[in-house]
């Protein structure tokens, strides 16, 4: 496990050659920015070597990254954030259970808001409503997100809606035509592509913590999906016909997910609700809705000001606080 909340001299090489991108950088150059002697760059560089960084080092030019590991661990994460809180504490494993469980007992340790866990894989990886999530190791991001945002316990539905427009966004940009199946589950051309476990702890009158659990298949191959998955699964890479790179995405994620939870806090829930409406692909359609305690069809109307689903029904306007949606025809 990585926790840090500094970068170490070998982040700030790796961050010196990532930033130099396809140019080389002479040792002389990373020393002198870096207040490092020589000896101690060259230690860094073999550092990185041995952790599966191909680094060329040509004489008299320096140094030039050639590869970098797929991995989400600190070093190819931190130099890839730009963000203020969420990410800037990053516990990362091998393999967990699940990263929702870690992230849990961290907020209820004490975890500070914005820390991240992150795993390569997981061997109880958890869904909506008892499901399970599976993802196959290293291919796919699996993490969790602890938020402790100043809500009341009966406004954290929000933050739900919040990570999906978050989420879709950073889809979106990286060039898949993702939308919003209510409340959370990213679909592309109908297949599902991303889903959100939300968990919270509160007391009567304030939302302790909350937990974001975020499963996005991003490089998994079409017959590494269980069998029953196959047709109603998709990937980032199988939409886009190559490989995502996962630090590049994960960024991306966390950075859409601050912007959109900075804009919750000064401006409430309306301009979600507005971006909801707007990537959602559950409005104007017909869909048989399985909510805790029934289960109805009709067409879904919109998302009231609480991220409720509002469906017509032959009986009159539902709302749906939390349940599971099927898409029907087209209106
Ligand atoms: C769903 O669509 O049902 C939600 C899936 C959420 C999966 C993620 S993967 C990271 C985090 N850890 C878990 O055990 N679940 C969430």
């Amino acid at each position: 496990m990585i926790e840090s909340a500094r970068p170490g001299s070998e982040e700030l090489v790796l961050g010196f050659l990532a930033e130099a991108g396809d140019e080389f950088v002479s040792g002389e150059a990373i020393s002198d920015k870096l207040g490092l002697s020589r000896a101690a760059v060259w230690k860094h560089v073999d550092a990185l070597r041995a952790q599966g960084y191909r680094i060329d080092a040509v004489p008299a030019r320096g140094y030039r990254l050639m590869e970098i590991p797929d991995r989400l661990g600190e070093l190819e994460l931190r130099p890839l954030l730009n963000t203020h809180d969420l990410g800037q504490v990053l516990h990362w494993f091998e393999e967990v259970g699940s990263t929702n469980d870690i992230a849990k007992r961290l907020a209820d340790d004490g975890a500070a808001h914005g820390e991240v866990v992150v795993a390569e894989a997981q061997t109880a990886g958890r869904g909506r409503r008892g499901r399970v999530w599976a993802s196959p190791t290293g291919r796919n991001l699996t993490f969790s997100i602890i938020l402790r945002p100043d809500l009341p316990p009966s406004r954290a539905s929000e933050l739900t809606l919040v990570a999906s427009v978050a989420l879709c966004q950073a889809v979106r940009q990286a060039g898949v035509p993702a939308g919003i199946k209510w409340p959370n589950d990213l679909l592309v051309h109908g297949r599902k592509l991303a889903g959100i476990l939300t968990e919270l702890a509160a007391d009567p009158d304030r939302v302790q913590w909350v937990v974001l659990g975020i499963g996005v298949n991003v490089n998994v191959r079409a017959e590494e999906f269980p069998a029953e998955l196959r047709d109603i699964a998709t990937s980032l890479a199988m939409e886009r016909g190559e490989p995502v790179p996962r630090a590049l995405f994960a960024a991306a994620v966390l950075s859409s997910l601050e912007e959109w939870l900075d804009r919750h806090a000064e401006d409430g829930f309306p301009p979600v609700r507005e971006a909801w409406r707007a990537m959602s692909i559950t409005l104007g359609r017909e869909v048989r809705v399985r909510a805790s305690d029934r289960d109805l069809e009709g067409v879904a109307e919109d998302v009231d000001e609480a991220g409720a689903l509002l469906v017509r029904t032959p009986a009159g306007l539902e709302r749906v606080l939390a349940g599971d949606v099927e898409l029907l025809r087209p209106r």
